[in-house]
């Protein structure tokens, strides 16, 4: 059995928004309790849309700030930034040869942020989903919690793992590494696990405000489009009241959400900050009003992003405090990314 160990990511670009906190970041907090969690900034991630950032070292820090203004401890976990691990580089390069590049090109993120112009497309836009599984499998991570938008490239992860494990399969075996496992029914002998993405919740996609069937992005050119970790109390409340609805009454059973995704994406974030289900939600608000309804919402929106919020700023005033956690938690990270790297050179026969 490979030992569970929880890793994902988050990239230092621009704000982080509501999104990015329950598909991900509250998930990060809630797993800590009982799992060894590595969480990392992928700053590498970062350039493969935009090359050149405004203050990236900020916006790393940002991000770290974020992960322990939302309760991540970093002394019994590790935070990072991922370039400080060359490691994920070089093994993303190995996966670059183990991937094909029709399983690349398949990929709707990719298709989505590379645009009409995919010709023009960085090259390190369409690897992404490479470096992805090397940032996990650098640290044979068993679990990687993510929101709903990320399934596609954890599928791919463990297809490049699968396909890594079956390739060098007599030299994982020559060199004594690798453990026996069964993956469906079949027993294999691998030398890194298959993947087991987090997905669930009541919010695993966090839509737009403005447009229930698209998600929220900090790519959306409207901001009323989304709710940002750094919003004031004001501003939070602004925009839930602004929040595109529909003029009927919530309903008091889940199936009445049906067709209704403004609705069943409020529905779904209460759920997500109150740590309970939709069904419980309605059983609250079934029958009401969005007049009643969004209010409500926004005191618990406030009521949960504004200590954090407030937590942040007070981090991010001490940059020294926040690069030596970072610095820190490089060190652990490098020196476990670097056992895997070593086995993984001697399979491949570097
Ligand atoms: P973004 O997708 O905002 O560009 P990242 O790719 O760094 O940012 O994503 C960080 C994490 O936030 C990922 O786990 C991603 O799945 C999650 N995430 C991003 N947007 C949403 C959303 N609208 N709903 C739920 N999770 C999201
Ligand atoms: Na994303």
């Amino acid at each position: 059995e490979f030992n569970p160990l929880v890793f994902s990511g988050v990239q230092p670009t621009g704000n982080l928004h509501l999104g990015n906190y329950l598909g991900a970041i509250r998930k990060f907090v809630a797993l800590q309790e009982n799992n060894d969690c590595i969480y990392c900034v992928v700053d590498l991630h970062s350039i493969t849309a935009q090359l050149v950032h405004e203050d990236l070292p900020g916006q790393i820090r940002s991000i770290a700030a974020a992960f322990i203004a939302s309760g991540i401890d970093p002394e019994k976990h590790i935070v990072f930034n991922q370039s400080a691990v060359p490691q994920h580089a070089e093994l993303a390069w190995i996966f670059n040869c183990v991937a094909r590049i029709g399983w690349m090109n398949r990929m709707t993120q990719f298709k989505d942020k590379a645009g009409k112009d995919r010709e023009n497309a960085s090259l390190g836009l369409l690897a992404y989903p490479s470096l992805m599984a090397a940032d996990i499998l650098v640290y044979r991570a068993t679990h990687v919690p993510v929101g709903d938008d990320q399934k596609q490239h954890l599928e791919l992860t463990r297809d490049i793992a699968q396909k890594f494990n079956i390739d060098f399969m007599e030299q994982i075996r020559r060199h004594g590494y690798g453990v026996d496992i069964i993956v469906g029914e079949e027993p294999i002998h691998a030398y890194f696990p298959p993947v087991e993405p987090l997905i669930g919740g009541p919010a695993p996609r966090v839509m737009s405000l403005r447009d229930g069937t698209k998600k929220m992005s900090k790519s959306d050119p409207s901001d009323l489009s989304r709710i940002n970790l750094m919003d004031d109390a004001d501003t939070i409340s602004k925009k839930i009241r602004k929040a595109k609805t529909d003029p009927d009454a919530l309903p008091s059973e889940v199936d009445g959400l049906a067709g209704r995704p403004e609705a069943e994406n409020l529905v779904g974030i209460y759920a997500a900050l109150s740590d309970t289900s939709k069904e419980k939600v309605l059983a609250e608000f079934g029958g009401q009003q969005f007049s009643v309804f969004k209010p409500a919402l926004a005191d618990l929106a406030v009521s949960v992003l504004s200590p954090i919020t407030g937590e942040m700023r007070h981090l991010m005033d001490d940059p020294t405090h926040i690069d030596t956690i970072l610095r820190k938690g490089g060190e652990r990270a490098r020196a476990r990314a670097e056992e895997t790297m070593r086995e993984v050179r001697e399979i491949i026969g570097f």
